[in-house]
């Protein structure tokens, strides 16, 4: 079995030229950190969620799970949004999904793969209503794709029917949900047009975004 040696001594060469630019940079980090945005996006391994916005260490909160799924049982990502918001005091909350997802597609397939089919089964409860549109696409990429995006604007609704979220608005504190999606073969991040920031018409916003997304 290989060690992680290399991963250690690549650590070593990140940290001293992470010093050497700016000698204050971990003690500041180690003192606190004051991220304004809060990162809901897929384990992907292609998918850094800091890399991709050009953000350094402490200025990005994040969460990450198998097709950026939002369930309101989960605690650890319920967990993850309420210390965001009311401990760190974050503004904005970006669901970030991806093009060429494999947790979509095996939910579009439908292929029993063990444990996660019962985490997938939520993105297969999204396609479920769209099937028909969904189907009636020419290729089955381009099918995924479509599902890809209608999972985010359903996750960015998830995120602003939490309690955590709901409290928040009625509190007046100053948060906006957003829906992105990256794109693995350019490395570009599309904002999908769905932005909540209240709790006004989140149903009919949704359904506009959504109509948009399948040409409706
Ligand atoms: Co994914």
């Amino acid at each position: 079995m290989p060690d992680l040696a290399d991963l250690i001594a690549n650590n070593r060469v990140w940290a001293e030229r992470r010093r050497a630019e700016d000698p204050d940079f971990f003690p500041r980090l180690a003192k606190q950190q004051a991220p304004k945005y809060l990162w809901i996006g897929c384990s992907d391994s292609r998918v850094p969620a800091n890399d991709v916005v050009g953000l350094d260490p402490g200025e990005l909160f994040v969460h990450r799970n198998v097709a950026n799924v939002v369930v309101h049982t989960d605690l650890n990502c319920l967990s993850v949004i309420q210390y965001a918001v009311e401990a760190l005091g974050v503004q904005h909350v970006i669901v970030c999904g991806h093009y060429g997802c494999g947790g979509v597609q095996a939910a579009w397939r439908g292929k029993p793969l063990g444990l996660i089919d019962n985490w997938l089964r939520h993105v297969q409860d999204i396609a479920a209503p769209h099937r028909r549109q969904l189907e009636s696409l020419p290729t089955e990429a381009q099918t995924i794709a479509k599902l890809c995006e209608l999972n985010v604007l359903a996750q960015v609704v998830h995120v602003a029917r939490t309690t955590i979220v709901q409290d928040a608005w009625t509190r007046g504190q100053p948060l906006a949900i957003h829906g992105w999606i990256y794109g693995l073969e350019d490395g570009r991040l599309a904002d999908l047009g769905l932005l909540l920031t209240g709790q006004e018409n989140v149903d009919a916003v949704h359904m506009q975004a959504a109509d948009r997304l399948l040409g409706a």
